[in-house]
């Protein structure tokens, strides 16, 4: 089989690119090491910054998100008990819209099946080849049987755990990290959600968030350990304890119900350098991870892709190699500082185990200098509504 780009992953990575290459005739094959029934059941984020809005509305998949995404134009902030509101459209005239991942992932899975252009799933064992070269291959193992696809470049959107960036000489890759003390543990309710907009709260027993995926299912998380284990947490422990991290009004408020998913979540912040090696790039999760607090993991993989779509249709329509070259320099710098906002966010809203007195001063005076200054608020706005592409 021969095609342009060979798209390792069929999460929001591979689909967005191979959405945006086939808008601009450029050939893709996507290979997916899961069914598809299974990387729809993963229950992933939920808010798009603008700049993903727009995008997803620029390669026509964006028709179902505003029917049935909710528009926000704030969040609500909670330290100890005490609430205050950042409206993200005073302070920087934009908004986000909360639409769940996995709800994205449909609606491109959609429009790939309209087109005809498919996606293999269940491909085992895929490997990547000769990216050093001109001529790149993946190999890979469908019922049985193998295959090899010969391309012009490889997508590398297979997630921090895919085999791309496992492929890459260790004497080509530098890898940053952080390993935060603490998990998430989340669940999703068929319930209404306790507040018109996300809450983050900040509590001397740990960081909570009240979030949503419609009027009428809520996701909830709540900090734990790292190494707590799910079956030990009935709903019913879990909504006391979430309404301890919470404002009273919120408490009060919270309606509940049988979870009818429940996960913990490990927090990582991860970058790799560079992203390009040869024919080879690397996008999405495969490139980096940030902690959840931020909401930016798939904003992250839908601005990667932005860059890597422009670049490789200015090889094919341009005979440029100008965007392929700069590719990995301007991802990482958008992505260095989204890595810095959600680190930022991590801390100031959590315990560390290190938190002592002095630690919890801090945040305090973090908190009360979003409340009292528009400067403050404004800079957490502009990244939570995303930075510019
Ligand atoms: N071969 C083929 N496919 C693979 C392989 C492999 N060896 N390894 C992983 N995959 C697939 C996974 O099964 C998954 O469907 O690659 C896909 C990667 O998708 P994601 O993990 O969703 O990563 P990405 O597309 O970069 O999306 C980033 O999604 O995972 C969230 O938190 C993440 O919100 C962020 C966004
Ligand atoms: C979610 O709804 O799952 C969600 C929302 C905001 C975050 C993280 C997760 O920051």
């Amino acid at each position: 089989m021969r095609t342009q780009v060979a798209i390792i992953g069929a999460g929001p990575a591979g689909l967005l690119l191979g959405r945006a290459l086939e808008l601009q005739g450029i050939d893709t094959v996507i290979l997916e090491r899961r069914s598809r029934d299974y990387v729809l059941g993963r229950i992933r984020a939920g808010v798009l910054e603008q700049g993903t809005v727009e995008f997803l509305d620029a390669i026509g998949v964006g028709a179902r998100m505003h029917a049935e995404g909710q528009v926000h134009t704030g969040v609500e902030l909670c330290f100890d008990g005490e609430s205050h509101r950042l409206d993200f459209a005073d302070l920087v005239g934009r908004k986000v819209m909360v639409y769940g991942q996995t709800e994205v992932t449909r609606d491109l899975m959609a429009a790939r099946d309209a087109s005809g252009a498919g996606i293999i799933y269940e491909a085992e064992g895929v490997s990547l080849h000769d990216f050093d070269g001109s001529a790149p291959k993946v190999r890979y193992v469908k019922d049985g049987v193998a295959h090899e696809v010969s391309c012009d470049f490889i997508a590398g959107c297979d997630g921090f755990h895919g085999v791309a960036r496992a492929s890459v000489p260790e004497a080509a890759i530098r890898t940053f990290e952080r390993v935060y003390p603490f998990g998430w543990l989340g669940i999703l309710v068929d319930r209404p959600p306790v507040a018109d907009e996300l809450i983050y709260a900040h509590h001397e027993r740990g960081f909570a968030l009240c979030s949503m995926r419609s009027p009428t299912r809520s996701r909830y998380y709540i900090q734990c350990g790292a190494d707590e284990r799910v079956a030990d947490w009935s709903d019913d422990r879990f909504y006391d304890e979430l309404r301890r991290r919470v404002d009273p009004e919120t408490a009060d408020r919270l309606v509940t119900g049988p979870s009818i998913e429940k996960s913990i979540a490990p927090l990582r912040s991860f970058v790799a350098e560079p992203l390009r090696f040869g024919r080879l790039f690397l996008a999405g999760d495969a490139a980096h991870i940030v902690p959840p607090t931020g909401a930016k993991g798939l904003n992250l993989a839908a601005s990667d892709v932005v860059y890597l779509a422009q670049a490789l249709s200015e090889f094919y329509g341009d005979r440029s190699e100008a965007g392929i070259d700069g590719y990995s320099e301007r991802v990482l710098r958008r992505v260095w500082k989204a890595e810095r906002f959600s680190w930022w966010m991590t801390s100031i809203l959590h315990i560390f185990p290190e938190t002592d007195a002095f630690g919890r001063r801090i945040q305090r005076a973090e908190f009360d200098y979003l409340k009292g200054s528009r400067a403050a608020g404004q800079s957490l706005a502009e990244n939570y509504t995303g930075l510019p592409f």
